[in-house]
């Protein structure tokens, strides 16, 4: 992780859960980390933590609301003014609600594609943009996928289709960023992550309609993988010699 050090990570989706995971573990590797969402000052409360603090990188905080284009590209104009440069761009942010595609809501479907896709493809351009202007050309792009854009579950999940289909569609777009970087004789990689039940606040935002289901015993024969098992897999793909490009990794609950 040496190369990385003193180099500027952004991650999305920050405030909490995975992100906020991540963003914990980068700054112990000493990167510069930028973390956006909406809830900046939850950010702001992960960059004053004891542990965070005495790390040898730095947690700045920006806010960001993904489904706002306008708010994207300011947070992008800020990394470029303020730090000069970008150098790993982390698209975490995400979410899905329990709602069958026969009576799901179009403002509902709409925030899904906001956040899930169309924020992603922003800041993917915007990253390797930046990257680009700056001559960084060992850049990494990594986008948190979800096992459920390999496989639709099977059982008791009705409501997850529109949300698998946006995950489906990031594993097209993690081959399709892949083959345009090559056309270019690009060094910048992409990396998908696809984790199965991770413990943060995303079923709690899914079940919200029915927060019922969330103490009705679903996952009660789980052990969830932990945030800090999604940062060690952000750091196996960050750690890659320049001749290995790790494309998707599938992290399951053992009990999954
Ligand atoms: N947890 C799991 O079991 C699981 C499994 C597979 C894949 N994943 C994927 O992992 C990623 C992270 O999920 P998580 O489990 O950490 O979920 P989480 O705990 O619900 O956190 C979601 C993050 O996304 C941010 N976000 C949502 N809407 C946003 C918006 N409009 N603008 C800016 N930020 C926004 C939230 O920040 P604010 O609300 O503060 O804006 C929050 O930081 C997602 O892509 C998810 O699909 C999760």
């Amino acid at each position: 992780m040496e190369r990385w050090n003193g180099r500027v990570a952004l991650v999305t989706g920050a405030s909490v859960g995975i992100g906020a995971g991540l963003c914990r573990a980068l700054v112990q590797h000493g990167m510069v980390v930028v973390g956006c969402a909406r809830s900046v000052d939850k950010i702001r409360a992960i960059a004053e933590e004891d542990d965070v603090k005495a790390a040898p990188g730095k947690l700045v905080a920006i806010k960001c609301d993904l489904t706002k284009e306008s708010e994207i590209l300011s947070l992008f104009d800020e990394i470029r003014q303020t730090f000069g440069r970008l150098d790993v761009c982390i698209n975490n942010a995400g979410l899905g609600f329990d709602m069958p595609l026969l009576t799901a809501s179009t403002s509902a479907m709409r925030n899904i594609l906001d956040v899930n896709i169309l924020a992603l493809c922003i800041c993917t351009q915007q990253a390797v943009k930046l990257m680009q202007e700056k001559g960084v050309d060992d850049g990494q792009i990594i986008h948190i996928s979800s096992v459920g854009g390999h496989f639709m579950p099977t059982v008791g999940f009705m409501g997850a289709h529109f949300y698998c289909s946006t995950k489906f569609m990031v594993r097209a777009l993690t081959e399709g960023l892949r083959r345009e970087l090559k056309a270019l004789n690009s060094h910048i990689r992409i990396a998908s992550l696809s984790p199965g039940l991770v413990d943060t606040e995303f079923f709690n935002n899914y079940f919200k309609e029915d927060p019922s289901v969330m103490s009705s015993g679903l996952f009660d024969n789980i052990k969830a993988l932990e945030t800090k098992d999604m940062a060690d897999s952000v750091i196996h793909i960050l750690k890659a010699p320049p001749h290995v490009e790790i494309h998707d990794i599938i992290v399951r609950p053992y009990d999954m």
